[in-house]
Parts: C-alpha cells; structure tokens; sequence
C-alpha cells in the first residue's frame, strides 16, 4: 500500500490540535495550541470556554499543521477527528469541522476515541525510531487528567482491542495533581509544577497510607472482576487529596498558601524560582511525598496487573506519563521483572492530534469511516 497521509483533529478538553501523520508512522507536522491561559484563572477547566476557544482556534490551528507538513487540504487522503471522550461542547467543535472538510473535499473520515490515541503516541514514535519489536499481550496505563486506565490489548488483524483491567473509581491520577496543587496555591495545571518541585523536597517526610480504594473487597489479596471473574486493578485517588488537605489543616500552612496564591498570581509566567521563592521547606516535602505516593500506587498496581496478567509489553501514556519520576520509577522496576516498557515523548503525552491521525491509520486501511451522522460521545469507552 502507498503512503497514506491524514490529518487528525483533536478537541477533546483544553487543547486544540491538529498533525499531518504518515501511515501511523512518521509525524510529518503537529500543532497545539494550549488554553492554558484562559483556564488559569479558575483553576481548572471550564467547558464553555473551551468550547469557544476551540471555535477560535480550529482554522488556523488545521492550516498551520497542513502548511508545515507541506500539504494542503486536497492533498491528504483522509481526515481523522476525536469522537470522546471529553467535554462535548469542545468535542462537537473538532468533529463538525472535520465533517465540513470531509463532505466538501469528499474524503473518509475516520473517528478515533481519544484513548486509543494515547496509546498509539507510543506506538507511533517507536515505529518512527523504526522499533517493529512490540509484543502482545500488551498492558497499557492511560494516566491523564481525565482517565486513569489498565487496558490489556490485543492485536487483531490490522486494528487492537482492549480489555478495561482497572479504571479509577473516583479521581483521575492528574486530576489528583491539578487539585492538591490548587490546594497549595501552586496554580493551574498542577502536574508539571509539583514534578519540577518535587526533586526539592523530601519525598519521605510525609506518610501517606497507600491510597486503598473503598471497596468491599478491600482486604481480599486481589479484586476481581463479579462480571468475569478475572483480577481488576482498579485505582482511587480522591482520599489522598484529602490526607493532603488535613496535613495542610493540622500544620496551619493556610496563611502561607493564601500569600503564595496571590504572590503568584500577580506573575504572568512564574518560573520555578518564583514557586521556590514562595514555598517553605514543609511545602516542598508535602509536594516531593504526595508526588512519591502517586507514582508508587501507579507503578505497583501497573506492574501487578502486568504480572497477572503476562503482559509482554508495558505502555505507560497520557498527561501524567509526562513525569519525571513517573518514568523513572517505572523505567527501574519495569528493568527489574524484564518487562519492556514505552513512553511517548514528553509532547506527545499530553494531548495532540498526532496520537489521533496515528490511532486513525489502520482503520483507514481496512475503510472503517466514520457514518455520516456519527457525533460526540462524552463517556465513550475503549473496547
Ligand atoms: O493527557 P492530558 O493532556 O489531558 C487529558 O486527556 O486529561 O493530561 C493532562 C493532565 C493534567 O492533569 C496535568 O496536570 C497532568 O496531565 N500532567 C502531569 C505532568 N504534565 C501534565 N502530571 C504529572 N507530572 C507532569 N509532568
Ligand atoms: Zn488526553
């Protein structure tokens, strides 16, 4: 089969993206355009605002990709769009604009399910550094602000399919940064600052219980699935934020967190050295702990299910996965059991189109196009 290029579309949350892939192999452009900024000011995001934002930004966004990759809009061969999950409001505004571009330049159009996009991330760049070695099964965490997953996928034919092993039952792992950073005063999103901070502070100064999630069979050794009977790895994350937040109650950090959310209010880019100069050195061990306990639960519950279920292959994706410490912890333990183990690069694990012009390639090849009238789905799950 000739070279295929398509241009993906992603519209999911706080990012409006665009890429031009080549036969799910090669980036040849990829564009983001982060709403960062917008979102800042209310310390998470706000759905109707992305929705506009995405209005604003999906032509120039799609033209900048197509204009770096060298192509122009009749010269790709497909189009691929994000059909969920995410906000539906911003989803709807990536799907009509693909719609429109497939309807009038008469082109497939492939819908791809954002998760599936982190997964492939990986799989692209290592097909692009020409690694053909991946084994099956394959166990993949998709750690996000939005998800935190454990699918076992198989490969059929020309596409994968994934079987849901673990999910969250309540908080998802970034969701967890963003929120004790907030609670800190650190600002949003809250992944990337805690991990720059995090290597400043001690890391066993605070205890936290292993975050156990609330569940009947807690005290069993493995929970297990009451519809297949087969082991779940599922996670919780939502009583942490609250050890954090009793820490922060019990050694009155309150006035502290109070000035260093002004301070740093009042600075448009706060660089570390802002955030250092504001944190004092219990600040710093409670941020290095609370790191600590999220990538230890991550990592033993990964590599738990990996065990149980003789994964050959360990991919480790999404937002979070952009963590220093994340990827190192996994990058040792994963070294220890012989298991191979995969990250996108630090780009490529939070959101982009990339990951969806690549997750969209093999249904391309077997004409898996989108229906005419599919639309956003909110909830939608990975099978
Ligand atoms: O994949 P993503 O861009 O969007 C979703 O699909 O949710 O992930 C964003 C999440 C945010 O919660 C952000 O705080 C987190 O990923 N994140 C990080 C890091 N960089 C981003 N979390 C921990 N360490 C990081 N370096
Ligand atoms: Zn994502």
């Amino acid at each position: 089969m000739s070279d295929a290029y398509i241009l993906g579309i992603e519209s999911s949350c706080d990012e409006t993206a665009a890429a031009v892939v080549r036969s799910g192999e090669k980036i040849v452009s990829n564009v983001v355009f982060s709403q960062i900024a917008t979102h800042q000011p209310y310390g998470g995001v706000v759905p109707e605002l992305a929705s506009r934002e995405h209005l604003k930004a999906i032509v120039p966004v799609v033209r900048k990709a197509l204009a770096d990759a060298g192509q122009t809009y009749q010269s790709v061969d497909a189009f691929a769009v994000t059909q969920g999950p995410g906000l539906a409001g911003a989803l709807l505004v990536g799907i009509s604009y693909a719609k429109a571009l497939a309807f009038a330049l008469d082109k497939p159009l492939i819908a791809v399910n954002h998760l599936e996009g982190h997964i492939h991330a990986v799989l692209l760049e290592e097909r692009q550094k020409g690694n053909r070695e991946i084994h099956f099964p394959l166990l993949a965490l998709v750690v996000s602000g939005g998800h935190t997953h454990l699918y076992l996928a198989e490969q059929r034919g020309e596409g994968w399919s994934y079987d849901n092993i673990g999910h969250t039952r309540d908080d998802a792992a970034g969701e967890a940064f963003d929120k004790v950073a907030k609670l800190l005063g650190l600002g949003y999103p809250g992944g990337p600052i805690i991990d720059k901070l995090s290597t400043y502070g001690d890391s066993a100064a605070v205890k936290f219980p292993p975050s156990q999630i609330k569940h009947r069979d807690r005290r069993e050794k493995s929970v297990r699935s009451e519809a297949t009977d087969r082991p779940r790895f599922d996670f919780s994350y939502s009583g942490i934020k609250t050890a954090v937040l009793r820490y922060v109650e019990t050694h009155g950090l309150q006035p502290s967190i109070e000035a260093r959310r002004k301070a740093l209010a009042g600075i448009t880019k706060p660089k570390v050295e802002d955030y250092l100069a504001r944190c004092d050195p219990r600040t710093l061990d409670l941020v290095a702990s609370f790191q600590r306990a999220m990538v230890e639960d991550l990592m033993g519950k990964a590599l738990a299910a990996a065990r149980a279920y003789n994964a050959a292959t360990l991919f480790v994706t999404g937002g979070v996965a952009a963590n220093n410490e994340l990827r190192q912890r996994f990058e040792q333990e994963a070294a220890m059991e012989g298991l191979p183990v995969y990250f996108p690069s630090q780009p490529l694990s939070t959101d982009n189109a990339a990951m969806i012009a690549a997750a969209a390639y093999p249904k391309f090849v077997v004409k898996d196009f989108a229906p005419a009238d599919f639309s956003a789905e909110a909830g939608m799950a990975l099978r």
